[in-house]
């Protein structure tokens, strides 16, 4: 398979259908599909009508582009992902953030729903990812070199920009959000952890655990965008709470917290049009 012309394809379809050019794209995880409604000048284009577009298949995923004006920048919302544990490629799990990457974008905001590792946070805290571990078995980059891409060995020191996570943090304070930092481990899933697993990976430095993020972020870092990572702590990890996880108690605890985050996204985004058009 050819990535870069599957990638290319998929671009040169949006161009067509779009009015202007993205500056930021956000990426919404599990349950977080409510961004939609802020955005100004919109037009959804489902995934199906992209040419090679995955179209994910898990409950609490819608599949669409909708590409518009959030908080005055232009941006690319992608309203559902697909994972890994779908039995996808992690080529096809990067289309969305390369495809972005080609149109132009030069800051992707990567949602997710992830598990708390800290025994002192509570289900609905937002956690600005720092750092990540990649605990998924693979990597995008694998397979032929494709130098269109980037380099083959992508630097991954400081992936979640510094700049942008201390603007963000700025702006949760003045919003009177409270907002968490910490390392995010990317497992393959769809299971949830043992608890064995969550006590080895508390040992590790570890605060959220969750399905996804990982391979946007190489994909991300090697097409030279900057990249911010958000994990909504939809629930305290295995072993730490009592009772069962459960993907409703994911989407419950999403949507609790969705007024919140998307203000605190539409700050970002714009903060992050800022930093990238050097405004
Ligand atoms: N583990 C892995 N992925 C998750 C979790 C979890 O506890 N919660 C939401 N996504």
């Amino acid at each position: 398979m050819d990535w870069f012309e599957e990638v290319t394809k998929a671009a040169a379809y949006l161009k067509s259908r779009l009015t202007a050019v993205p500056q930021v794209a956000v990426v919404l995880g599990s349950g977080l599909g409510f961004l939609e409604s802020q955005m100004k000048d919109a037009i959804s284009i489902p995934y199906g009508e992209i040419p090679g577009f995955p179209v994910s298949t898990v409950p609490g995923h819608s599949g669409r582009l909708v590409s518009g004006s959030l908080g005055g920048t232009p941006a690319l919302l992608f309203c559902g992902r697909v994972h890994l544990y779908e039995g996808l490629s992690p080529q096809k799990v990067a289309m969305q953030v390369r495809t972005a990457g080609l149109l132009g974008v030069k800051a992707v905001l990567l949602t997710n729903a992830a598990g708390g590792l800290d025994p002192t946070w509570t289900p609905g805290e937002i956690m600005l990812i720092t750092d990540h571990v990649n605990l998924q078995g693979t990597n995008v980059l694998c397979g032929p070199v494709e130098s269109r891409f980037g380099e083959r060995f992508v630097d991954l020191t400081d992936a979640y920009d510094a700049e942008l996570r201390s603007q963000v943090r700025r702006q949760a304070r003045a919003m009177g959000i409270v907002v968490r930092e910490g390392v995010y481990l990317g497992l393959l899933g769809p299971s949830y952890e043992t608890r064995a697993e969550i006590r080895m990976f508390r040992l590790l430095g570890v605060d959220a655990v969750g399905m996804s993020t990982v391979q946007e972020t190489i994909a991300a870092r090697q097409l030279g965008m900057r990249v911010l990572g958000f994990s909504v702590v939809t629930n305290m990890a295995a072993g730490l709470s009592f009772g069962k996880l459960s993907h409703d108690e994911v989407k419950e605890t999403a949507a609790r917290v969705q007024k919140r985050f998307s203000e605190l996204l539409v700050a970002s985004v714009r903060t992050a049009g800022q930093v990238v058009s050097g405004g």
